[in-house]
């Protein structure tokens, strides 16, 4: 062990040499094969940039046909699935439930397990997440799941199982379908984050993609990562409550030391001067509530933090910016979309990224992943029978 460098929290360390997402964090510059999210985000769909994160290229007409024709097919989930599903408590976390099922799907596509079929297992993930995911919020409204409708479009076809009911019409909003589909598209990969590096080091042991995909989603449920969705709402939510009073939560999180208090949705590991889907989700909030009619306080609380978060010297010294999660869940709020759910949008959306990243460890032949360690614990010690302890 004199030879290993102790590097907390992977800060400095490459684990691996990636084609997929290019991140300038001084810049804030994210560009997924080579396209800068910007591009992405206002001219493609979210399955043209699945497809170009899992295979590499943007699609022709023809490879996105059958790509998204693939998906349609396999969008019923296997009714089994629905025993282990209704074991759950009703008022399960979604995050919970949508794990705990993608890992039983290698139990119903076993040939996984050996590395076969790999494409297919693959179009399986794409086409049944969304179907597990809206399983999990009828389930805590008492209300019937919708089976997918394979005449929708993937987004549609996700808030027709999310939001109709028998008894009554939906028609899916396209404001609501476009703005979900940027979301997910800026949710879509970002190099090795905590989930990402979750799923290439689960798959390094050559365990099954539906494992590792699984593996990547409870990773992502932590409020560090990907449940900061949640946190932040609630957080805006209890300020409103309290009268608005944004600079005492200012000083709570100034003290984080002590407090234990963190302000959710500002801070970044790699990007320093400003996240890039920040920027494009705090228009899109904007934009989306004003076409959608949606006047939520919730918002001008989240500007007025921004705000005083940025005037200050804790937060300009330790470079904290607002992050993608400090505007998503308003919109997500806005769709009608409920904060227990938020963290599901954000793995739908990571799905082909957690894919890509993958099949490329995969197809890279990467060694087992196994970090080294420091030891710190005693040095040898004289065993004693339990009667002379
Ligand atoms: N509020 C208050 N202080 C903070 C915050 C925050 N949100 N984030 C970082 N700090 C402080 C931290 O206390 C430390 O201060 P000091 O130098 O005095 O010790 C300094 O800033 C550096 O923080 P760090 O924890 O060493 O930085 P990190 O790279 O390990 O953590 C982070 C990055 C995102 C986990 C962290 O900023 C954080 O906890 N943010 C809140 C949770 C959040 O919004 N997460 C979503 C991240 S973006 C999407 C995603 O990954 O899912």
């Amino acid at each position: 062990s004199g030879y290993v460098t102790l590097d907390r929290g992977y800060k400095n360390t490459g684990a691996t040499q990636s084609a997929i997402t290019f991140l300038d964090g001084e810049e804030g510059i994210l560009r997924y094969r080579g396209y800068s999210i910007e591009d992405l985000a206002s001219k493609a769909s979210f399955l043209e940039v699945s497809y170009l994160l899992i295979y590499g290229e943007l699609p022709t007409q023809a490879q996105f046909d059958a790509f998204s024709t693939g998906i349609r097919r396999h969008t019923l989930v296997n009714e089994d699935m629905r025993h282990i599903f209704n074991g759950f408590p009703v008022n399960a976390h979604p995050m919970c439930v949508l794990g705990s099922l993608v890992n039983a799907m290698s139990a119903f596509y076993p040939d996984s397990q050996e590395g076969k079929n790999t494409d297919l297992h693959i179009t399986r993930l794409m086409a049944k997440l969304p179907t597990i995911a809206t399983w999990s919020y009828k389930r805590t409204q008492g209300h019937p799941t919708n089976y997918p409708k394979n005449e929708l479009d993937y987004i549609p076809n996700f808030l027709n199982m999310m939001f109709a009911l028998p008894v009554e019409d939906y028609k899916v909003d396209p404001v609501v379908a476009e703005a979900l589909n940027v979301l997910l598209i800026l949710h879509a990969d970002h190099e090795q984050n905590c989930s990402t590096s979750t799923v290439r080091l689960v798959g390094s042991s050559q365990a099954n993609i539906y494992s590792s995909i699984a593996a990547g989603v409870n990773a992502l449920w932590g409020p560090l990562h990907g449940g900061a969705n949640q946190e932040v709402i609630e957080m805006l939510e209890e300020i409103k409550e309290g009268g608005g009073d944004v600079a005492k939560y200012i000083d709570m999180a100034k003290n984080a030391k002590t407090t234990g208090f963190r302000l959710f949705g500002f801070g970044h590991r790699v990007y320093k001067n400003f996240d890039p889907r920040a920027k494009i989700i705090k228009k899109a909030a904007d934009d989306v509530l004003s076409k959608l009619g949606v006047n939520d306080p919730v918002l001008e609380i989240a500007k007025g933090l921004e705000e005083a978060a940025l005037n200050d010297p804790y937060f300009v010294q330790r470079k904290l910016y607002p992050n993608v999660d400090f505007y998503s869940g308003i919109i997500y709020r806005a769709l009608g979309i409920p904060t227990n759910m938020f963290t599901v949008m954000f793995a739908i959306g990571r799905l082909p990224g957690w894919i890509a990243q993958w099949k490329e460890m995969r197809e890279q032949k990467e060694p087992i992943g196994r970090p080294r360690q420091i030891y710190t614990g005693s040095t040898l010690r004289e065993f004693k029978s339990i009667g002379e302890r």
